[in-house]
């Protein structure tokens, strides 16, 4: 018996990086979870290899009838919705002068809008239910700021008071809204960094490395669990100690 033994589990971009790891363990803790890809063959190569019951779904999250879609999909396969995470996202990175309104949109559509699709999807199943945990990725760039990504850093800095908003409206009905907020994580988002990059960041990590995958999964997982049954609207950010803010 695993803390999460019979529950369901949404998780958008979930075939590869922080998303994998994230099915992998919510799957390790019991969930049964659909993993969600706009490749379907991706989606099902990550959800036939999960530790209990699993399901590859295609759905691009910008697209709000293909999420009302996939969560009734999921309802009649898996079962009612328990867990949501939002982690697909995407950057277009470039200097504010030189960003087109095309990088600002599809950045906005998916890592934003793609949040509120499937959160309004899930919304009222869990209210009825009175039960369920959404738990939205964001990033620290939302909470600093970064050169080159103002789309993106916007996009993150949105998902933050788009949760919070949530949170205050669902609480009474007994679903918690919270967000993981990563540092820099070894995937394929951030594999392209030049080796003299990779140093400086070092530099700034305190915990002296890049983070992994399993170090934000291993936090989502705890959000999902009794353990944080008391925790709504919170920020927690994942990061080596790279932020430390106050
Ligand atoms: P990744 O690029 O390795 O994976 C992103 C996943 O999202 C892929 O499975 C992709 O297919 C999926 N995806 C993209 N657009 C989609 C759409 N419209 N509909 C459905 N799925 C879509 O990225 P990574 O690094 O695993 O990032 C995961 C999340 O963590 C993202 O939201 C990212 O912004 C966030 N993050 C990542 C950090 C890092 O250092 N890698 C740092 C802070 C936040």
């Amino acid at each position: 018996m695993t803390e999460l033994d019979g529950q369901v589990a949404i998780v958008s971009g979930a075939s590869r990086g922080i998303g994998e790891a994230i099915a992998r363990s919510l799957s390790e803790a019991g969930c049964s979870v659909a993993c969600v890809a706009r490749d379907a063959a991706r989606a099902a190569a990550v959800a036939d290899t999960l530790e209990s019951e699993g399901r590859g779904y295609a759905c691009d999250v910008s697209d709000p009838a293909a999420c009302a879609d996939l969560v009734a999909a999921v309802d009649g396969e898996l079962g009612p919705v328990d867990i949501l995470v939002n982690n697909a996202g995407i950057t277009r990175d470039n200097v504010l002068v030189r960003l087109k309104d095309e990088d600002w949109q599809t950045v906005m559509d998916t890592n934003l809008r793609g949040a509120f699709n499937t959160t309004r999807a899930v919304a009222r199943g869990m209210m009825k239910r009175r039960a369920g945990r959404i738990i939205n990725i964001a990033s620290v760039v939302g909470l600093t700021g970064n050169r080159g990504q103002a789309n993106y850093a916007a996009s993150k800095a949105g998902l933050v008071g788009f949760s919070k908003s949530v949170a205050l409206e669902l609480a009474s009905r007994g679903v918690l809204v919270n967000v993981v907020a990563p540092g820099f994580i070894e995937t394929d988002m951030t594999s392209d960094l030049p080796e003299e990059a990779r140093v400086a960041l070092f530099e700034r990590i305190p915990l002296g490395r890049l983070g992994r995958p399993e170090d934000v999964a291993g936090v989502v997982r705890f959000l999902a669990g009794p353990a944080a049954a008391y925790m709504t609207g919170q920020v927690l950010v994942v990061d080596g100690g790279m932020v430390m803010n106050g």
